[in-house]
């Protein structure tokens, strides 16, 4: 267990962005089927987005699912979309725990059941102070950035009123800071098409860590280094 700190001493992030990637590898190295590493998964994710709010940080993305995460075998995608309706059917402990819960990404292809949840746990939790908790579903940077640039042409924008708030005031994160911090576990160093216009400034970091594996102390972790950088480029 690591030493638990005080967290006023420190800066957070504003708004942490995670890939939550190496659920597959972290099943099979236990010769478990792929779902059962999804399940695991799941259930860190609920970890990390209840460790963040504790922490007092702000904004908090993940990654649950991209557009082309509809390529996997239909069993698969069909696990995910359970773990969903799972996560989403106890969307009541949002409200309990303060959590803001809003979704991002093209919803509007989803089973018609789960986009029902999803309005009533955003509905659920409008009036949460604490974490704003976003979950990327079904979502794609490319997708989001040409749906806003759809958006400014229906708007009927003039070129010269296109600007880069105009772009920022169409994505789905419209409103929020840009992610500053993203984090991938699992080794691998790519961003994989996710909030690809939001995190133009932002910082990373990657671990060998797959995502099932990832506890508090791994992001503790990964917020000191935050931290150091931030001393070592921010000050005078
Ligand atoms: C990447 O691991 C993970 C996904 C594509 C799905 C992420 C889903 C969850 C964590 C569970 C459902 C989410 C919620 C919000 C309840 P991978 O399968 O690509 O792993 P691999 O690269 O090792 O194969």
């Amino acid at each position: 267990m690591f030493r638990h700190k005080h967290h006023g001493e420190r800066i957070l992030p504003e708004h942490i962005a995670i890939i939550m990637d190496g659920n597959g590898r972290w099943a099979k190295k236990r010769r478990l089927p792929r779902s059962a590493g999804h399940a695991a998964g799941a259930r860190t994710f609920k970890e990390i987005a209840r460790y963040c709010n504790r922490i007092g940080l702000h904004y908090l993305t993940v990654y649950a699912f991209s557009t082309e995460n509809w390529k996997r075998p239909q069993e698969e995608v069909d696990n995910i979309m359970e773990l969903l309706r799972d996560y989403l059917k106890d969307a009541k402990n949002f409200k309990d725990e303060n959590i803001l819960v809003k979704f991002i990404g093209n919803l509007a292809v989803l089973p018609q059941d789960i986009r029902d949840l999803i309005v009533d746990a955003e509905e659920n939790s409008k009036d949460a102070t604490g974490l704003k908790l976003n979950i990327a579903l079904n979502y794609g940077g490319r997708d989001e950035i040409v749906a806003a640039v759809r958006r400014v042409v229906s708007d009927g924008l003039a070129p010269d009123e296109v600007d880069e708030a105009a772009i920022a005031d169409r994505l789905y994160t419209a409103g929020q800071p840009d992610p500053d911090f993203i984090i991938r576990p699992s080794g691998e160093y790519r961003l994989s098409n996710y909030l690809i216009w939001q995190s133009a400034y932002a910082e990373f970091w990657f671990s060998d860590v797959l995502w099932p594996d990832f506890k508090p102390h791994h992001l503790e972790e990964a917020i000191d280094d935050f931290c150091r950088r931030n001393r070592r480029f921010g000050g005078v």
